[in-house]
């Protein structure tokens, strides 16, 4: 198996380092906030090592790197996707990921340039600011992290359900996935109750910061470049479907028959990978990475076609050999026919996950696992 390095295959490796990385962060701020738990000064403790290592020079680079490059990825995939028709847990990945950049800009801006400008608020300003001066824009974090977090755990668990021996570590992920939020909202629900006790009291922490001396936070600038971030963002999104939807309107397509384990005929086009093939007449396939092409679950053994089969890209031959599938088979999930009639034997059963298998579960040379 050679192993030649194409553009999707950069691409896609892209788009899952890149969503690690914004995870890490958005992870690392809800696991400073769940300090409120104890104290506003332990949040305050606690910032250099978790949310204070993201104002760095290199890592703010790299956030910021990783942020648009996730969301020109993910609009990309949009775009080149034939259909929106997919399962739940994508859905929520597509919706919540259109609102990331514009959430997490207005967050990320507003504070590297308040940090730039010298203005270095601690927990107890934050605080102050989220719960007394302006908590509209503090229920905005809320949802905003919420959102990321939400996004996040859907693209990481999609991942992980693609790799074989990810079971155990996805069981404690689940349980981390609401754990870290909720722990999280706590703290800084908790914090808000120190600040709110603190103002009743008349105590030091409810004194409105003064502002250091010579530093001038540029605030409208903020807003403005925020609102340009949150009004392209939109704009993108919408000049994306509007493309996409131009794109599959001028496609011109063959009708394709599909006929698995024959079972029915399945009616098609050549313009849907064999897997929506199967979903667009409600037949169920595996396909634990949801078509991405990273599983192998979706693999088929082709027995006839009427036509040559386009030759499998460097990504598909690659997972196909990770998976150890027999000679000849194909991913559903990758494969367009281009007309006629396909007949397939499935390799997986439609209900296969990787926490079910087996050693002796390995797809045999005959297709089905033994
Ligand atoms: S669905 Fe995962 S490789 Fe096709």
């Amino acid at each position: 198996m050679t192993s030649r390095l194409t553009p999707a295959i950069i691409l896609r490796a892209v788009r899952i380092w890149s969503g690690l990385f914004l995870l890490a962060f958005v992870t690392s701020h809800l696991t400073n906030l769940s300090f409120g738990l104890i104290s506003i000064d332990a949040m305050d403790a606690a910032r250099p090592y978790l949310s204070g290592v993201w104002t760095g020079q290199i890592t703010g680079t790299l956030l910021f790197v990783s942020l648009l490059s996730h969301f020109f990825l993910g609009l990309w995939a949009i775009y080149v996707r034939p259909t929106l028709r997919t399962n739940t847990q994508d859905i929520v990945q597509l919706l919540t990921g259109v609102l990331v950049v514009p959430l997490l800009a207005t967050h990320a801006i507003g504070i590297s340039m308040a940090a730039n400008a010298g203005l270095n608020l601690g927990y107890a300003d934050t605080v102050r600011l989220f719960w007394l001066g302006a908590p509209t824009i503090g229920l905005l974090q809320v949802v905003m992290l919420s959102v990321v977090w939400v996004h996040g755990c859907a693209g990481l668990f999609t991942w992980l359900r693609s790799k074989e021996n990810a079971g155990r570590l996805l069981y404690w992920l689940y349980l981390l996935a609401v754990i870290v939020p909720v722990v999280a909202l706590l703290g800084y629900a908790e914090a808000g109750r120190e600040m709110l006790i603190a103002g009743q009291n008349g105590g030091e922490l409810a004194q409105n910061p003064a502002m250091p001396e010579n530093v001038t936070v540029p605030f409208a600038q903020i807003r403005q470049i925020t609102n340009i971030v949150i009004i392209g963002s939109i704009v993108l999104a919408a000049l994306t479907l509007a493309a996409r939807l131009v794109r599959l309107t001028l496609q011109k397509t063959q009708e394709v028959v599909l006929v698995r384990d024959g079972g029915p005929q399945m009616v098609s086009t050549s313009a849907l990978s064999m897997l929506d093939g199967f979903q667009r007449n409600d037949q169920p396939h595996a396909n634990l990475c949801a078509g991405r092409g990273r599983c192998g679950t979706c693999a088929v053994r082709i027995v006839k076609s009427d036509f040559p089969l386009p030759s499998p890209s460097e990504m598909e031959l690659r997972t196909l050999y990770r998976v150890g599938a027999p000679e000849g088979a194909r991913l559903a999930c990758q494969l367009k026919p281009a007309g006629g009639r396909v007949e397939v034997l499935a390799i997986y059963p439609a209900d296969y996950t990787f926490e079910d298998a087996r050693p002796s579960d390995a797809p045999s040379a005959t297709g089905a696992p033994a």
